[in-house]
């Protein structure tokens, strides 16, 4: 851990009884943090630990910011604990005003990849005993990968037009499990759907995770105002909910824009240096960054 960093367990508040995320799990396996207070410092550390790669809105490789995923296949493959999840994906859907979520993106790939990583490293606890939320899910990629690595039930959610292809995707890999909960939750609106969400059935929350959702800070406040309701829901007596945010840089005024307003809730955000990640997607993969928040 980066020496200037203050001890985690002055800001990291611990949760014995629900310690399946912890800081000090994290550095016992030797994976380094940091504590992000000033997001523009962070955006020049970044930077510096990328030792040049990363050049905002320079150098984007044609087609885009993707290492991990290809747009055009029709289906998704990823090898995950023993065995192989697809996703059908639609890249004509793509092209229409205001849908991101019809294709895997980067973050979706590497998301249930790192959570495999501190599974089997020990650092994250039991996945059997989770209900993980995810927001902005998409195709659903992270939502089939948090279930095969065994979570106990996960909450997909997403705008309403993506709601068919999301469930879909579920189904096809895990057919009647009862093990997933697929619902509207748009971040506009995000209290009443939480609320129709619990209502119909959805278990409680225990931990979020998003992947690939920062790409416009116009919709920070939106998306963070839904990860705190999101967080409400957690079980009577649970400290906090954490949530694993594995995002894309896309331009520094993005990933400050996001910060910043995270920040201004009194959240604690810390950035999981890169180097120390294993997964060979991760490490050299120029523009993926870990945080985690405790909502
Ligand atoms: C870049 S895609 C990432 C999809 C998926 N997480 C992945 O990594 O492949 C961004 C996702 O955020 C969702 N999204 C954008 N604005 C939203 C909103 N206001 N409410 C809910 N979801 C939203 C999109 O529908 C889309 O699925």
């Amino acid at each position: 851990m980066a020496s200037e960093q203050p001890d985690p367990s002055s800001y990291w508040h611990s949760d014995s009884e629900h310690s399946f995320l912890e800081l000090s799990s994290l550095a016992r396996h030797d994976y380094e943090f940091v504590r992000v207070l000033d997001p523009w410092v962070d955006v020049a550390e970044l930077m510096a630990e990328d030792e040049g790669r990363w050049n905002p809105g320079g150098d984007a490789k044609p087609g885009g910011y993707l290492e991990l995923t290809d747009q055009q296949l029709k289906e998704v493959k990823l090898d995950l604990n023993g065995r192989q999840l697809v996703v059908r994906q639609d890249t004509a859907l793509l092209l229409e005003p205001g849908v991101t979520g019809s294709v895997v993106w980067d973050g979706g790939v590497a998301l249930p990849l790192l959570v495999e990583e501190w599974r089997d490293a020990g650092v994250i606890g039991p996945l059997s005993d989770l209900c993980v939320w995810e927001l902005g899910a998409g195709v659903g990629l992270t939502s089939c990968g948090l279930l095969a690595l065994g979570a106990k039930h996960v909450v997909a959610t997403d705008q309403s037009h993506m709601i068919p292809t999301l469930e879909s995707n579920l189904r096809r890999n895990f057919p009647d499990c009862g093990c997933f909960t697929c619902g509207t939750l748009d971040w506009d609106d995000a209290e009443t759907e939480i609320a129709t969400l619990i209502r119909d059935g959805a278990p409680r929350c225990d931990m979020i995770v998003i992947s690939d959702t920062w790409y416009n800070e116009c919709i920070a406040k939106a998306l963070v105002d839904a990860l705190v309701a999101v967080a409400k829901t957690a079980p009577d007596g649970r400290k906090y909910t954490p949530c694993i945010a594995l995002e894309e840089m896309r331009s520094a005024d993005c990933l400050v824009g996001f910060l910043e307003e995270v920040l201004s809730r009194g959240i604690t955000v810390v950035r999981v240096v890169k180097e120390s990640i294993r997964y060979a997607g991760l490490s050299g993969h120029g523009r993926m960054i870990v945080f985690l928040f405790q909502l």
